[in-house]
């Protein structure tokens, strides 16, 4: 992978270990290390408020929540021991430089000058491959080299803690060794296994595997943490104890741990490899067409056991690394061409992610993508959630955004959701996907269906698929109808940012709704409804006309559009527009796009626009959205900006797409972590 100079390196103030490392593209306020579902999703602290800001030793990863998942990594060279990764306390390495792909965080190690090392974290991403992409499963590739020209006797270890499978910390525990097709393996799970369940946000059912090549170099042990860490610092290999004391993930903290003896190194890199990963037989609960059920995780579809899944996945490394490389590739030669480095910075940090708040489910022949609305508030396949990253499943992968809309058409296709206007999610607690036969979901009817119609379209334009758009014609008939009726003059309602409060005749909404019955002018001329097509489209295009006059400030200068009807005062990303530009609906005038454009500039303050004018908060997924379709020097302040903050914001959770324009802090306790950051795709599929 090439680094690209013009980026931004930047030095971190802390002067933790004594050397400085870059970061490229940027230093991100978390960097992804295991991060594949919402609950293989394990990152290091790197911003800038306290904690080490983005040195892998000196601090323990975490849970996107904030708990410890303790996984430390040691090395012995010439008899003395560091720590490369954790806080286990001894001596750490010096990290010279971090680099962040779409899939992979490498750490750069320089240890006593002697030898080096390349940490590679890489959660693949195959969009176009489900069978790799259903695995929940991350690699860990440890690659060490002389530094100084002599010969070094090296042996490297790593471990995990038993908090990876609950997210309590009095939880029973219970752990295996074992070895497949040359493969060694700790199998560690709950004792009692509550399928379904969540304690802070872990799952608590299925099995983890932390597993390496079964050599002659390898020798393993489970045991009290700093026994085995210990055993390592003082004599470079461990006993092959299995510790038979189940018990308390904190009692004496168990770990798993594997060291492997590379012998005298020189300057050709040797490696060792790790895999880390999560299985569950059963991922979701799912009322869809038929009654509430347990429904198989997709990688059961392909795999009998899950010792199979685990062979599988640790012995495609190689083929894995370089799809993944194809991938990061792709995500940058177009980030790159559109917006430079500070566009990648923005792009390759959401990618993982994006994805990781996804979980494959089903058969070959019927397949889901459950999506965790992580940390707002755990619903499943949330409408408005699922919206602002279908720029990123359009540019991945159109399939993925048909699977995530599956299981919304399949409940409400059966007449199990009362309202007539779209559902707002699947379910209010991932993964039971419930449905709401009471109607009593969180109510977002605009936005719900100028949503729904939108992607609807969306796909169909890219797969090409007539059917799908006829068999849910009625459906999608029935929600237009909702925005014909609320479209021109909302009611006082709440849209996606329901954080902001509710509002009567948002332009942005009432936007959106328009856009969504062009888009169904479309969809029935394309279904053979012409009539209807003729009807939708002349009702959009006259809304859009007295939209322009409703919703646009000609007397402010620069003139632009307002939050809401008639507020001179106000203003706000009239992101919806994005939707205008990506269907090819040219319903929205020039005009209206080069006004906003020319607007953004004049509000923008440290680290961005604003969301509107009710606060100096912003979102950095609709930033993305409005950046998409602006012209390229207002398109590239809007990255600019997004860069800086992502460079500088003292938040140190996982990329949070509500951040503050002037202190580049966070408004609230929540919204990290999020799928939405997906949104940062937008631009890539428009060329204005
Ligand atoms: C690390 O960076 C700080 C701030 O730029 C600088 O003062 C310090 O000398 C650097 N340390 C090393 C070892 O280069
Ligand atoms: C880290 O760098 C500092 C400053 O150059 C040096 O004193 C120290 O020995 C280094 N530590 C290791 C483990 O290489
Ligand atoms: C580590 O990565 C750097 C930069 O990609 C490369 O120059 C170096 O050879 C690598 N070292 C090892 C041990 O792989
Ligand atoms: C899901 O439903 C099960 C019962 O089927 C329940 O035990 C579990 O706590 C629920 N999960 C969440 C996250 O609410
Ligand atoms: C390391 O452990 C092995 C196996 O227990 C033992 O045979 C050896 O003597 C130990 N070496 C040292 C230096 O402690
Ligand atoms: C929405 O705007 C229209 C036109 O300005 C106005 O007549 C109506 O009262 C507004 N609705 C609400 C709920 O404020
Ligand atoms: C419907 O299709 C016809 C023929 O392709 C085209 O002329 C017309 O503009 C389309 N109408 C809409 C609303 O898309
Ligand atoms: C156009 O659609 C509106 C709203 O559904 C409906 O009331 C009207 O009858 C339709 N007009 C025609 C000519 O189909
Ligand atoms: C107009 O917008 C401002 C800023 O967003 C807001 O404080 C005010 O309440 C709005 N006024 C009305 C009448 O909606």
């Amino acid at each position: 992978m090439q680094l690209y100079k013009l980026g931004l390196l930047v030095s971190s103030l802390v002067a933790y270990v004594g050397a400085n490392s870059t970061f490229t593209p940027a230093r991100p306020p978390a960097v992804p290390l295991a991060v594949k579902s919402p609950y293989l999703s394990t990152w290091l602290d790197a911003g800038s408020d306290g904690g080490d800001g983005g040195y892998l030793a000196g601090e323990w990863p975490t849970f996107w929540e904030n708990q410890v998942t303790g996984w430390c990594g040691l090395i012995r060279v010439d008899g003395v021991a560091y720590t490369w990764m954790g806080l286990p306390g001894t001596t750490t390495v010096n990290q010279t430089a971090l680099e962040y792909t779409s899939t992979k965080s490498i750490f750069t190690m320089n240890v006593a000058g002697a030898v080096e090392m390349n940490i590679t974290f890489m959660s693949p991403i195959t969009p176009n491959d489900l069978k790799r992409q259903s695995l929940v499963f991350s690699y860990l590739n440890v690659e060490v080299n002389s530094l100084d020209g002599k010969e070094h006797d090296v042996q490297v270890y790593a471990d995990i803690s038993a908090e990876w499978v609950s997210g309590d910390r009095s939880t029973i525990a219970q752990w295996d060794y074992g070895t497949t097709d040359d493969i060694a393996y700790h199998k560690v799970y709950r004792q009692t296994q509550l399928a379904f369940s969540e304690v802070n946000q872990q799952g608590e059912w299925g099995c983890w595997y932390w597993a390496t090549d079964s050599n002659g170099k390898m020798t393993r042990q489970s045991g009290q943490d700093t026994v085995v860490r210990g055993q390592f610092s003082s004599n470079g290999t461990l006993t092959n104890g299995v510790d038979t004391n189940y018990r308390a993930i904190q009692d004496d903290w168990p770990v798993f741990a594997f060291a492997s003896n590379l012998g005298s190194v020189s300057s050709t890199p040797v490696s060792t490899l790790f895999s880390l990963g999560l299985t569950q037989d059963e991922a979701v609960q799912y009322e869809g067409s038929s009654a509430y059920a347990p429904v198989q995780s997709l990688w059961k579809a392909y795999f009998d056991t899950e010792l199979e899944a685990l062979s599988f996945f640790h012995k495609d490394y190689s083929t894995s690394s370089s799809l993944a490389s194809d991938f990061d590739s792709q995500v940058a030669k177009d980030s790159v061409a559109l917006g430079g480095n500070d566009y990648l910075a923005l792009t390759s940090l959401a990618a993982r992610q994006a994805i990781g708040a996804t979980q494959l489910c089903g058969t070959e022949d019927n397949m889901y993508l459950f999506l965790k609305e992580i940390s707002s508030d755990g619903n499943l396949n949330t409408v408005d959630v699922m919206f602002p990253v279908y720029p990123f499943f359009i540019y991945t992968n159109p399939e993925l955004l048909k699977l995530v809309m599956e299981p919304l058409y399949e409940n409400q296709l059966a007449g199990k959701y009362p309202n007539a206007w779209a559902m707002h999610d699947m379910g209010s607690n991932y993964p039971n996907a419930t449905g709401h036969s009471d109607g009593n979901d969180e109510k977002m009817p605009l936005e719900e269906c100028g949503n729904m119609v939108i992607m609807t379209l969306a796909y169909a334009m890219k797969s090409k698929d007539t059917d799908y758009l006829t068999q849910r014609y009625s459906l999608l008939t029935q929600w237009t109808e909702y925005l014909i009726e609320d479209a021109l003059y909302p009611a006082n309602q709440i849209s996606t940012d329901d954080f902001a409060g509710s509002l009567a005749n948002q332009t942005n909404l009432a936007l959106k709704g328009m856009i969504g019955i062009q888009a169904m002018a479309v969809i029935a001329n394309q279904t053979g409804n012409t009539a209807d097509a003729a009807n939708y489209s002349s009702i959009a295009h006259s809304y859009i006309t007295k939209w322009q006059d409703l919703a646009i400030n000609k007397d402010a200068s620069p003139p632009h559009t307002t939050l809401n009807y008639g507020n001179a005062s106000s203003h706000g990303l009239l992101y919806n527009l994005y939707a205008d530009a990506q269907l090819g609906l040219g319903l929205v005038p020039d005009s209206v796009y080069q006004m906003q454009s020319d607007f953004y500039p004049t509000v923008v303050n440290k680290y961005g626009v604003p969301l509107d004018t009710r606060h100096t908060e912003t979102k950095a997924d609709w930033e993305s959205w409005s950046a998409a379709i602006a012209s390229t020097d207002t398109r590239n302040m809007f990255f600019e900006h997004l860069a800086t903050w992502i460079n500088e914001t003292p938040t140190n959770k996982a990329f949070t797409d509500l951040y503050d324009t002037v202190t580049g802090n966070y408004p609230s306790t929540l919204f990290f972590a999020r799928p939405v950051v997906g949104g940062t795709f937008a631009p890539l599929l428009v060329t204005q």
